[in-house]
């Protein structure tokens, strides 16, 4: 009885998250619109609609070996959107004797891995993470090949390369356009009174405007002690 008389309401329901006959009508062809392919598939009402926007098969493969850049996000590979992935991915590789900027990643819970080589990682969590004397909790691991781990969403994370050889990563992420805050550079975009606050005074004036100007542009810095060793030179 119960199951009879609600059969037409889930049928309507249905109905109503299916419908059939009023389809919505399909986004005009790419060709014929302005808007980006990423737009039309945001746009898209349903995920038939969206494969539909990527008819090619090879278009669901991204290939790191001819791309320019060692990240697959939603910017630059669209089937990630046209599959709901909420995920990005990234190969690449962290130079020898280098150290990957201080940096977070805003919206994605990263799962950092290697294939080739040797990483010491740093990861700081969330204030009020503490160790065993009380203190701001760092995460320090060494990674080899076939080893993984996590930098939660928001954590500062830093990668360190300390061998003459190159070390080859795998990174996924847990949103299609993950994105990156730079630790250093953007603390020290606020004005001079508040980075001066901020450090208790220790540091003002033209000294602020030195380390901003100290502050390294490139992603990988080049660690000197490691450069000695290995007999290369800091280009
Ligand atoms: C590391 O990656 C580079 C660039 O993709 C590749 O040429 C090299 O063979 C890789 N090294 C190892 C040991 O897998």
């Amino acid at each position: 009885m119960f199951i009879t008389s609600t059969l037409p309401v889930v049928a309507a329901a249905l109905a109503l998250a299916l419908p059939t006959t009023a389809a919505p009508q399909p986004l005009t062809g790419r060709a014929e619109s302005d808007l980006s392919l990423q737009a039309q598939l945001r746009l898209a009402e349903t995920t038939t609609e969206r494969y539909d926007l990527i008819p090619n098969d090879e278009d669901f493969v991204f290939d790191f070996s001819t791309s320019d850049s060692p990240v697959a996000t939603s910017q630059n590979w669209p089937a990630l959107i046209a599959a709901d992935a909420r995920a990005s991915f990234s190969i690449g590789q962290l130079e020898a004797c280098s150290m990957a900027f201080l940096h977070l990643h805003p919206r994605a819970t990263e799962l950092f891995s290697l294939s080739a080589g040797r990483i010491l990682s740093h990861m700081v969590p969330q204030a009020g993470v503490l160790d065993s004397e009380d203190m701001q909790r760092v995460i320090s691991v060494e990674l080899t090949p076939g080893k993984v781990t996590v930098y939660p969403a928001g954590s500062f994370h830093t990668q360190v390369n300390p061998d003459c050889e190159p070390a080859n990563f795998t990174a996924a992420f847990n949103s299609e356009e993950f994105a990156a805050g730079i630790v250093a550079p953007q603390v020290f975009s606020l004005p001079d009174d508040v980075i001066s606050r901020t450090f208790g005074q220790s540091i003002a004036g033209e000294e602020i405007e030195k380390v901003r100007d100290a502050i390294p542009k490139e992603i990988a810095i080049k660690v000197d002690e490691c450069l000695a060793k290995c007999g290369k030179e800091k280009r």
